[in-house]
């Protein structure tokens, strides 16, 4: 009997890691703490909107939006040949680099730069469109919700520190969390288009759960003055004016589950546990992207990682959260400018 068992728990268990990797697993209270930032964070948008114009919560500022041609490579592994990857195809795109901060401000500010790509003329997802929306450092520095909302109220009284130290118990501290952000604002990135970004959260691929990023191929460029309040649009658009520029576009895909997990974003899925698979080639020709009714428009696209065919679903608690909360906060903003909120078709 039992040598009849065992291959076949053996067998049940070496199936595991392919249809547990997107299993999530979402805590008690995830809802009412999501309604709870939901709540926060809107609050703040309308506030905001008191003195001038409604911006997003996050990732205000854009250095600008490019057009971009993504190309899915061909020859790949059956492995990545899912949603986006099924075939070789060019999709038309949009990209947005902004900082992270909810604010304003200088570039000389340390912060995170972000890159949000939007491929048109995607059939099976509900936008149309699949948005890879990325930073340029590869593990997020809050780990669910439930953390969130705390982040969330800490700055809501003009109080970020007290996130990471909330009480004067050394076990309450979150150093590891003051870690990320610290080594997030202490990096140099003097061009957006010389950086690399990653997808920091998880995504389904197919059966499995990948990361992805985007690594420029292009040289560094020679525009690298950092002491103008707007040093990353004008180095961007002056390597633009001369040539083009280009980001190789990678997936990872979650192949030891016990080290590569889906509901903590603060860790890193190590390169050597699953090295990136270059699976698109991502190429933004020379173009002009600063005239003032271009920056509008810019400002009126709305990036959501749930932008996306289901074979890319967002996987994860702070995903889940990032539902609710783009989409909300996308129509606030929208609705409090005056302007409709539609998905851009043409170029
Ligand atoms: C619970 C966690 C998070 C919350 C509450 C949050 C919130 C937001 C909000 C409200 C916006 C503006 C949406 C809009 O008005 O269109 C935004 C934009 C953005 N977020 Fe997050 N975010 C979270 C996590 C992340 C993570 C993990 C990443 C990592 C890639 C990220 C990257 C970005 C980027 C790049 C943008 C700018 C998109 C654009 O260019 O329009 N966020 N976020």
């Amino acid at each position: 009997m039992l040598n009849k068992i065992l291959p076949l728990s053996l067998a049940l268990i070496s199936a595991l890691p392919t249809w547990a990797s997107t299993i999530e697993d979402v805590p008690a209270g995830e809802d009412a703490a999501t309604q709870q930032i939901v709540r926060l964070i809107e609050d703040g948008v309308r506030a905001e909107a008191k003195h001038g114009k409604a911006h997003r919560d996050a990732h205000a500022k854009a250095h600008g939006c490019v057009k971009a041609e993504f190309r899915v490579l061909p020859q790949l592994p059956d492995e990545v040949k899912f949603g986006i990857f099924k075939e070789p195809r060019t999709f038309l795109a949009w990209i947005r680099y902004s900082n992270g901060s909810g604010k304003i401000q200088d570039d000389t500010e340390g912060d995170a730069r972000g890159m949000a790509i939007k491929l048109k003329g995607v059939e099976h997802s509900k936008s149309g469109t699949q948005d890879w929306v990325m930073i340029n450092h590869p593990v997020f520095f809050v780990r669910n919700a439930a953390d969130y909302v705390e982040f969330q109220k800490a700055l809501a009284t003009d109080s970020p520190l007290k996130f990471f130290f909330p009480s004067f118990n050394p076990f309450d501290f979150r150093l590891h969390e003051l870690g990320i952000v610290n080594a997030i604002k202490n990096k140099t990135v003097a061009n957006p288009l010389d950086a690399q970004y990653w997808s920091m959260t998880p995504y389904r691929l197919g059966d499995t759960a990948m990361k992805f990023s985007a690594h420029p191929c292009s040289a560094a460029s020679q525009y690298s003055e950092t002491t103008a309040p707007n040093f990353l649009r004008d180095n961007m658009q002056k390597q633009l004016t001369q040539g083009e520029a280009c980001f190789d576009f990678m997936v990872q895909l979650q192949r030891v589950v016990a080290e590569m997990p889906l509901e903590d974003p603060t860790l890193e899925w190590r390169e050597e546990d699953s090295p990136f698979i270059r699976v698109a080639k991502i190429t933004i020709p020379a173009q002009t992207f600063t005239a003032p009714e271009q920056l509008a428009f810019c400002e009126n696209l709305s990036f959501t990682p749930w932008h996306a065919m289901p074979e890319h679903q967002p996987l994860g608690g702070i995903n889940r959260v990032r539902k609710t909360v783009y989409d909300t906060v996308s129509q606030v903003r929208h609705e409090l400018n005056g302007e409709a909120h539609h998905e851009p078709t043409g170029f």
